[in-house]
C-alpha cells in the first residue's frame, strides 16, 4: 500500500500522507502543503482534487460502478422506493419498518406549505423558468422557520428541516408548474404515497377525477432514486460549501438547485430534448448534428453524451436505456424524437471522436425521454432532477456539518496587474 507521496520543489522533497479509501482510492493529504511549502495546487474544475472525504456514495467511473451507501444502484432501483432510499442516504442505513413508518409520516405532516407562499409564487411571471421559482421559494422557507437558521441547532430541529423541505419540494415543483400554467394549484393529499401525491398536485384539474397510473409513479419512482446523490458533483459541491459557512439547509440547497440549473449539469435534460426537437425540425439528418458536435470552431455539443466521471459507461443511463423501452410500450407511446436519439446513439458509440473521448450517453440523455412519455413538460425535467437530488443534498450537508468541516475556500494564482498607482480620471 502506498503510504506517502513526496513532493520536490527546486530540489527539495517534502512528504505528505496518502489517504486510502474503503474501495482502496488513493488520495496524496495536501493539507499541509502550503505551510510546508508555500506552495498551493492549481486544479481548475477540480478534476484531481478531493474536496473531502464521504461515506454517503460511492462511484467508480472507469468501471460505471454507483453505490449508495454500499448498495448497488442497480439493487436499488429494482427493489427499493425513493423515500427509503432517501432514508438511506440521509441517515446512513436502511430503514426498520417503524422507522421507516415515522419517517414517512413526519414527511407527509409538513406538504402543505404557508399560505402565503402562494403570493410569493403568483408574483412570478407565468414565464417564469421552474427552477428559479423552486430555488426561490426554497429560501422563502428561512423566512417562514426562522429557527432553521440556527446553525447549532438540535439533532431534532435539523430532522424537523429536513423532513420539511423533503415533504414541501413536491408541492413548490407542482406549484411552480401550475403558475406556469396559469390552472389554480392543487393542495397535496396525504393518504396519497410520496410520488402519486407530486403527480396528483402537477396534473389534477378541478374539472376532472385524475387517476395516478402506476406505471407512470413507479418510472417516476424509479427516476428519481437514479438521481437520488452522485457524490461531490457541481450541485453537490455547491450545498457543501455554501453549508460550510453555516447557513443553513434551505439556504444550502436553494444553492444547489440554482448550481444544478445549468445545460452542462442538471439542465441537460432539457437540453437534450430541445436538442432532438431540434435535429428533428431540421429534417432528422443525425450525422450533420455529430458533425458539428465534433467542430472545434462550433460551440454546439451533443447534449446527454460525456461525463467527468464515468469513463466507460454510466450506470444509471444502462438503466433508463432499459427503462424508456418498458415505459414507452407499457404507455403506447410513439415518439418520433425517441428514434432520432437512437439512431444518434448508435452513431455516435461507433465514431472514433466519440470513442477516443469515452463519450457515452449520460442519465440525462434517456431522463429526458421517459420524463416527455409521462407527460413531464421539458422545462420541468430539471425540476425533477432536483426532486430526486434533494436526499443527497441534504445526507452530503448533514455530513459536512456532523463532522465539522471548515469553511470552504479555494486559493488562487493570481494572473492579474502587478502593484500599480492610482491614476486621477483627468490624466487618464
Ligand atoms: N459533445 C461533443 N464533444 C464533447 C462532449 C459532447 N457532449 N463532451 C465532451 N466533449 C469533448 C470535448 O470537446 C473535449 O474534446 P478535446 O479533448 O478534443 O478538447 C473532450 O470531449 C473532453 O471534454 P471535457 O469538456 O474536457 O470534459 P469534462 O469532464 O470537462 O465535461 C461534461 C464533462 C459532462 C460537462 C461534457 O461531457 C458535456 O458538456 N456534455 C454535454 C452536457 C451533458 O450531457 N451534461 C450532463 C452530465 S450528466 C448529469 C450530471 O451529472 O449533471
Amino acid at each position: 500500500m502506498v503510504k506517502s507521496a513526496q513532493i520536490t520543489i527546486d530540489g527539495k522533497t517534502f512528504e505528505f500522507p496518502v489517504v486510502e479509501g474503503t474501495e482502496h482510492e488513493l488520495a496524496i493529504d495536501i493539507g499541509k502543503l502550503r505551510a510546508q511549502t508555500g506552495v498551493i495546487t492549481l486544479d481548475p474544475g477540480f478534476k484531481n482534487t478531493g474536496s473531502t472525504s464521504s461515506a454517503i456514495t460511492f462511484l467508480n467511473g472507469e468501471e460505471g460502478i454507483l453505490r449508495y451507501r454500499g448498495y448497488s444502484i442497480e439493487d436499488l432501483a429494482e427493489k427499493s422506493t425513493f423515500l427509503e432510499v432517501a432514508y438511506l442516504l440521509i441517515y446512513g442505513e436502511l430503514p426498520s419498518k417503524s422507522e421507516f413508518d415515522k419517517f414517512k409520516e413526519d414527511i407527509k405532516y409538513h406538504t402543505l406549505v404557508h399560505e402565503d407562499i402562494k403570493t410569493i409564487l403568483t408574483g412570478f411571471p407565468s414565464n417564469a423558468h421552474p427552477m428559479g421559482v423552486l430555488s426561490s421559494l426554497v429560501t422563502s422557507l428561512t423566512a417562514f422557520y426562522p429557527e432553521s437558521l440556527d446553525p447549532n441547532r438540535s439533532r431534532e430541529g435539523v430532522d424537523l428541516s429536513i423532513a420539511r423541505i423533503i415533504a414541501k419540494l413536491p408541492t413548490f415543483a407542482a406549484w411552480s408548474y401550475k403558475n406556469q400554467k396559469g390552472q389554480p394549484v392543487v393542495y397535496p393529499r396525504n393518504e396519497l404515497e410520496y410520488v402519486p401525491n407530486f403527480l396528483r398536485m402537477m396534473f389534477a384539474l378541478p374539472t376532472e377525477d385524475y387517476e395516478v397510473n402506476p406505471v407512470v409513479a413507479r418510472a417516476l419512482d424509479q427516476l428519481l432514486i437514479l438521481h437520488a446523490d452522485h457524490e461531490q458533483n457541481c450541485s453537490t459541491s455547491t450545498v457543501r460549501i455554501v453549508g460550510s459557512s453555516q447557513a443553513s439547509l434551505f439556504a444550502s440547497i436553494s444553492a444547489g438547485i440554482n448550481a444544478l440549473w445549468g445545460p452542462l449539469h442538471g439542465g441537460a435534460n432539457q437540453a437534450v430534448i430541445e436538442m432532438l426537437e431540434n435535429i428533428r425540425k431540421d429534417g432528422g439528418d443525425t450525422k450533420k448534428w455529430m458533425d458539428k458536435a465534433k467542430d472545434k470552431n462550433d460551440p454546439f455539443r451533443l447534449m446527454g453524451f460525456g461525463h467527468r466521471v464515468y469513463k466507460n459507461f454510466d450506470p444509471r443511463a444502462r438503466i433508463l436505456k432499459k427503462a424508456a423501452d418498458d415505459v414507452l410500450e407499457s404507455l403506447g407511446v410513439v415518439d418520433p424524437v425517441l428514434d432520432i436519439a437512437k439512431g444518434l446513439e448508435e452513431v455516435a458509440l461507433s465514431d472514433e471522436y466519440f470513442i477516443e473521448r469515452k463519450l457515452y450517453p449520460n442519465v440525462d440523455f434517456y431522463s429526458g425521454i421517459i420524463y416527455r412519455a409521462l407527460g413531464i413538460p421539458v422545462d420541468m425535467f430539471t425540476v425533477m432532477f432536483a426532486l430526486g437530488r434533494l436526499p443527497g443534498w441534504i445526507a452530503q450537508w448533514k455530513e459536512m456539518r456532523e463532522s465539522g468541516e471548515p469553511i470552504g475556500r479555494p486559493r488562487q494564482v493570481y494572473i492579474g496587474h502587478p502593484a500599480r498607482d492610482y491614476t486621477p480620471i483627468d490624466k487618464r
